[in-house]
């Protein structure tokens, strides 16, 4: 299949970034902050939409998080990202978390995040990003999944900007 010029594969913004974790990082039971396993998803996504878009992206969402395993002092943390899906000026980006132990080489998978970024242009209004075009049978399933996650993430947006309640 010829691709349009502006469009790209989820290969070419592919992201994987790795970190050690540090004592700074932990809390008193040994175990990483989730706070920090959130600032490293947010980064290795934002660096995944920059590299689709090679525009400036702001999170507009991150989808529940769930911390499946714990994340001990000195291990290995390793982060991919991978655009799943674009809509006009938005893209999802999903990325996995594993644990590596340093000495056996197991890794873990931790948790799981879908964001959203948009992007914008120079007066910092959303601008459109190129369109991503799945080629693998997992990209293409990647891409249905997250689409559907759209519709339900915007329709839960709607529902807390008409709430009353407390959060
Ligand atoms: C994200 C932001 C730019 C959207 O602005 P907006 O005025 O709502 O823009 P629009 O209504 O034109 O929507 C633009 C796109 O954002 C998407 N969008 C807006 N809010 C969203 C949300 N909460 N989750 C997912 N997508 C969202 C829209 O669906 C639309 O996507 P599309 O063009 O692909 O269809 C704006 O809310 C913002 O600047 N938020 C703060 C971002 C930020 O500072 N993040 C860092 C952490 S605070």
């Amino acid at each position: 299949m010829k691709l349009k010029t502006t469009s790209k594969t989820p290969l070419a913004s592919r992201t994987e970034t790795t970190h050690i974790v540090q004592p700074q990082d932990i809390n008193p039971i040994g175990t990483i902050f989730g706070g920090t396993v959130m600032a490293w998803i947010d980064l290795a996504a934002a660096a995944c939409a920059n590299r689709h878009t090679r525009k400036v992206c702001v999170t507009a969402s991150m989808d529940e998080l769930h911390f499946l395993s714990p994340i001990h002092l000195g291990e290995i943390v390793i982060l991919k990202a991978n655009v799943n899906y674009t809509h006009r000026t938005s893209l999802e980006v999903g990325v996995r978390v594993e644990s590596e132990d340093p000495f056996t080489g197991e890794r873990r998978h931790t948790a799981s995040a879908y964001l959203t970024f948009v992007a914008l242009d120079k007066k910092g209004s959303p601008t459109p990003v190129p369109p991503v075009l799945p080629q693998t049978a997992q990209e293409k399933m990647w891409f249905e999944e997250a689409r559907v996650r759209r519709i339900a993430r915007l329709s839960s947006k709607g529902r807390r900007r008409t709430s009353k309640g407390n959060v």
